[in-house]
């Protein structure tokens, strides 16, 4: 009895070994290709040519959780049509790649804002990812809206009975009220004064301390503290400050 236990046992951890040998008990985390993993993302956009490309543009992009910089990037191409479905593939994902972004970043691959990730775990699920991730609305002013506008600015700018410095930056009234509006803080200035950021009060309340000058009695620079944020600000007064 005890030699056919043993016999029995012997052939079980064979058994086990053999299937250890092809492979198979790593069903679940596929080994990454040395030529890397390839992303395919189907969305439909708004707004992606808002962007001025090749400052700022819109791109699927790889990025390790130690650096802002991608590692490897493709462009978006903005559709024919507003809204059209697009494919866009990006292969050669290395192993040091953890997320995956649609994302803006500027001419240094540097990392500005993102509207869709693809996390660390669905990457390891596959060599050959795909994702449909909805409409995504990118147009640049819609992005300082929501990123910055609607985040920290209303609170003081439009959301409560009355606005600081009668100034509205809730979504239906931000652009009428700043763009070529003059200021009532900065004598000679618009608030937003289309390719002058310079000129242009909002961007020198965000990026200088007025608090200083005698005519302001708030001092706005930690209210966008993120360099990146503060460049797409300029960036967007720079190229015209459209409603889009
Ligand atoms: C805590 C309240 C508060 C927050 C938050 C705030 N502001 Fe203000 N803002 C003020 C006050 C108060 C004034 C009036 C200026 C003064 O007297 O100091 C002002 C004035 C301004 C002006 C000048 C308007 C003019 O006519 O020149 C601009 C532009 C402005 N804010 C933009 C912003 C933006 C953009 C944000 C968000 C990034 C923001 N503010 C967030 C309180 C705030």
């Amino acid at each position: 009895m005890k030699k056919i236990i043993t016999i029995f046992a012997c052939s079980l951890t064979f058994l086990v070994f053999q299937a250890c040998d092809d492979g198979r008990l790593n069903e679940h985390e596929s080994p990454i290709s040395p030529e890397g993993r390839t992303v395919k993302l189907t969305a439909r956009f708004t707004g992606i040519s808002s962007w001025p490309d090749p400052s700022m543009y819109v791109v699927l992009a790889g990025f390790n959780d130690d650096s802002d910089y991608a590692l490897v990037n493709k462009s978006v191409p903005a559709p024919t049509v507003e809204g059209d479905e697009i494919t866009i593939i990006l292969s050669g994902i290395k192993e040091q790649v953890t997320r995956v972004e649609l994302c803006v970043i500027n001419r240094l691959r540097k990392h500005i804002v993102s509207f869709y990730t693809i996390d660390e775990t669905q990457l390891a699920s596959s060599n050959d990812i795909e994702v449909d991730a909805g409409t995504l609305h990118v147009g640049m002013y819609n992005t300082i809206q929501e990123r910055v506008f609607n985040t920290t600015c209303v609170n003081c700018h439009g959301s409560a009975t009355s606005a600081a410095a009668g100034l509205y930056l809730t979504s239906e009234k931000s652009h009428s009220a700043i763009v070529g509006v003059a200021s009532k803080k900065l004598e000679g200035m618009n608030i937003v004064e289309p390719g002058d950021a310079g000129k242009s009060a909002l961007y020198e309340a965000l990026s200088t301390d007025v608090s200083i000058t005698d005519a302001w009695h708030y001092n706005h620079t930690a209210e966008v503290v993120d360099e990146g944020i503060l460049s797409m600000i300029r960036q967007w007064i720079t190229h015209g400050a459209k409603n889009d």
